[in-house]
């Protein structure tokens, strides 16, 4: 935990702001900075929290820092890979950067955390289990494997289709016709886990991306997949969602719509953490 005090200028400068960022992806946890008058003659953010702000953040942390234990949570994050020959595949954009900090936030409070991850740039998240898979049914085929589970976080841009035969050769140029690909579609993982007979994990946790019509799309998405919560946002290019650093979540589940403010990907997943938390608590 740590209380940063400096001048609002060094606070805000992009270099201290992206380390700020690492330190949160690791699990830092930040108390303050206030805004106020600084000794410089400066105002604004930098003032470190008071002493008695500190001390309660600190005893708040050490009260209740795994809420989560005993509870299993599987989480699913980055893209998938679709082979199309030994050398060349269909991919998409997902960092993969939600779903491991979600993964890494759920496994801070406590929860025995297994990622199911597709192929990404990221390290594995401290004390979570992560098994590395590269296409859609490799990763249904873990996540099975990984249940029974109280919690699941369906994070992956999962390829919807795969090529539907892999060439065991590299295709290679003929000089007179283009290869044509045939489309299979791959499994649903969030619906498949949503249907699961005996093992449906108590809570299930999907994201809606969309580009237009955002809450009505996710709504449907809701029913259709049979999950609990949705976790809808826009990934119009212009909102640099997909593969950024910030989302804009609206939270929806049968109790109705949550709007979020954007925030960092760390932050949404510590206040989904937290979401998860209350919403196990209150249905003991
Ligand atoms: N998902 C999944 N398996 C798939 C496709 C999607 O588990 N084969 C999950 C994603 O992880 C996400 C949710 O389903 O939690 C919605 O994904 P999204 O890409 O928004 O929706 P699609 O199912 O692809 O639907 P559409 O393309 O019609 O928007």
């Amino acid at each position: 935990m740590v209380a940063p005090a400096m001048n609002v200028r060094m606070w805000t400068h992009a270099a201290t702001q992206a380390n700020l960022a690492t330190l949160r992806e690791r699990g830092v946890h930040f108390v303050g900075p206030n805004e106020g008058d600084m000794a410089c003659g400066e105002f604004g953010p930098g003032r470190m929290a008071e002493p008695d702000e500190i001390a309660d953040a600190v005893s708040d942390f050490f009260e209740d820092s795994a809420p989560l234990s005993g509870r299993r949570a599987l989480v699913t994050s980055g893209p998938t890979h679709e082979p199309i020959d030994p050398v060349r595949y269909i991919a998409n954009r997902s960092s993969g950067r939600q779903g491991h900090a979600i993964a890494a936030a759920l496994a801070r409070r406590g929860a025995l955390t297994t990622l199911v991850s597709g192929p990404t740039h990221l390290p594995d998240p401290a004390g979570v289990q992560t098994i590395h898979v590269e296409t859609a049914r490799d990763m249904l085929a873990a996540c099975e494997s990984a249940l029974p589970a109280d919690i699941a976080v369906c994070a992956a841009a999962v390829a919807d289709w795969r090529v539907a035969s892999q060439a065991n050769e590299k295709l290679k140029k003929n000089g007179s016709s283009v290869p044509t690909l045939e489309m299979a579609e791959n499994p649903d993982i969030l619906a498949t886990l949503s249907a699961t007979a005996n093992t449906r994990p108590g809570l299930v946790i999907g994201f809606g991306a969309e580009t237009e019509n955002v809450i009505a799309h996710a709504k449907a998405k809701r029913e259709r997949k049979g999950c609990d919560w949705i976790l809808a946002n826009d990934v119009s290019p212009e909102t640099g969602t997909f593969g950024g650093a910030d989302n804009t979540i609206h939270l929806l589940s049968a109790a109705g719509v949550e709007n979020w403010p954007t925030m960092s990907k760390v932050d949404v997943a510590n206040r989904l953490a937290e979401r998860i938390t209350k919403h196990l608590g209150a249905a003991e």
